[in-house]
């Protein structure tokens, strides 16, 4: 089955140039190191355009899909506007992420309002812009949600998040499609829901399901249980209430090359099993084909970001490990210290040298387990030397902090030897610009 970019480790156009350091997007990453000073974190575009266009074609012969984004990987402004050129909607799930599209110019008819807790305000913002579906995720939200519509003479259009009672083989904290969780409607109490909205709830108009199974999935099997759970679903209610829901949403989930050990299916091999599984549950159980709403975030974002950063002090342990310290660290990519994840790194002013030791690559926050990279191979390493490290792009700088108060890392973004700047860096000033001392202190 043809390849596509998640299957990739590095941005699509990473080479090493006649300066023999390594390029991505046509810009030497040493000479951006200089120009934007470390940490960064570079955004490639060819590669998230290309990955766009892989997921495109990988779904093209299913006629009804919806290619949503889940903002929650990396969500920028600049970014939501490359994936809405490329005809994509998005998945948000916060008032920060809604704002954040609608302010890139986003058509707010493709957006997709998902949460397990949302805010009155929230759902304020989210009616008063337009977005285009609510994902209802408890009893509690489909009656505020009701109730706020009401009162601004709304309809709001609504799927129902379910729990499919499947585990897949990922982190425990990133499961989500397992029963107990905390994510949705069981499916015992889905009839209730339906319920309420078909006798109760009037300004609600219910188009269909919405699942999620969790994340940095490596399995195909998963999505072809899940949606035989969503069909069946669809033509139970139907036969029980008469309703005719048209549209099902199966979540994000497909995984990411992060080291050389992950091998995770390409999006075409995802594809060929969801569109099969579909035509094969629609048959089965004699309801018209739906629209299908995928949303992935981490696989569409993941292999264009690669983070910079300058090698600093190192500690060698006697008789054990060589720590080397980086200007960044679980700030600005805090997935090492939360879910033990693992990258792959070159040092971008050295890609011919040749690995000749092994070292742990120590963030530089007042915390033992700021690793970001255990016993990683490296050439001769010095300090000033510009570290890259692949697979960035998801859940980086969207989970970053300013733990230890150090500012956040800007972005640019690369493309044709040209690199721009999509987020500023944050200034000492920014730090302290949210902090009052009250009168009666000073
Ligand atoms: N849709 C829903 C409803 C989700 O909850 C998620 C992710 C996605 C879509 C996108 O899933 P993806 O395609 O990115 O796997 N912070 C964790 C990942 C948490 C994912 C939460 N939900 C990490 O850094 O691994």
């Amino acid at each position: 089955m043809q390849e596509s970019i998640n299957q990739s480790l590095k941005p699509i156009t990473t080479e090493i140039n006649d300066n023999q350091n390594l390029e991505i997007g046509g810009c030497d990453l040493v000479e951006l190191a200089q120009k934007y000073s470390t940490p960064l974190y570079v955004l490639d575009e060819a590669t998230l355009r290309g990955i766009c266009q892989n997921y495109k074609q990988a779904f093209s012969s299913y006629e009804k899909v919806n290619m949503m984004y889940a903002s929650k990987a990396l969500c920028t402004m600049a970014t939501s506007a490359i994936l809405s050129s490329e005809g994509f909607g998005f998945d948000v799930v916060s008032g920060g992420e809604i704002y954040t599209v609608y302010k890139a110019g986003v058509d707010m008819s493709k957006v997709l309002f998902n949460g397990n807790n949302k805010s009155v305000d929230e759902i304020k913002l989210a009616l008063d812009l337009g977005v285009g579906r609510f994902s209802v995720d408890n009893f509690l939200e489909l009656s505020l949600l009701n109730e706020i519509a009401k009162s601004e003479n709304k309809i709001a259009n609504i799927l129902l998040r379910i729990t499919p009672g499947i585990e897949c083989h990922t982190h425990e904290y990133i499961q989500t499609g397992h029963l107990d969780s905390k994510f949705g409607f069981d499916l015992t109490q889905v009839d209730e829901a339906v319920s309420l909205i078909l006798d109760e709830y009037k300004n609600l108009n219910l188009h269909g399901l919405h699942a999620h199974i969790g994340s940095q999935i490596f399995e195909t099997q998963v999505y072809h249980d899940e949606i035989e759970i969503l069909v069946k679903e669809l033509s139970r209610l139907d036969e029980k209430f008469g309703l005719k829901l048209d549209e099902i949403n199966i979540g994000g989930g497909l995984g990411v090359k992060y080291t050389e050990k992950d091998l995770p299916p390409s999006a075409f091999e995802i594809a060929d099993v969801i569109i099969k599984s579909l035509n094969a549950s629609v048959e089965k159980y004699g309801i018209e084909p739906p629209t299908l709403f995928i949303e992935p975030g981490r696989s569409i974002i993941s292999t264009s970001g690669v983070t910079l950063y300058t090698l600093g002090s190192s500690k060698q342990v006697p008789k054990g490990k060589k720590y080397v310290a980086v200007d960044g660290g679980m700030s600005d990519n805090p997935r090492p210290s939360m879910y033990q994840a693992e990258y792959s790194a070159q040092i971008a002013n050295k890609p011919l040298d040749e690995n000749i030791e092994t070292v742990t690559i120590a963030g530089r926050f007042c915390e033992s387990g700021d690793i970001l990279i255990k016993d990683i191979s490296l050439p001769q390493i010095e300090e000033g030397d510009i570290l890259c490290v692949y697979n960035t792009g998801a859940y980086n700088y969207s989970m970053a902090s300013n733990y230890n108060r150090v500012q956040k890392p800007q972005m640019v973004l690369v493309n044709n030897s040209q690199s721009d700047i999509i987020v500023n860096r944050e200034t000492l000033d920014d730090l302290v610009a949210k902090d009052v001392i009250p009168d009666r202190l000073k």
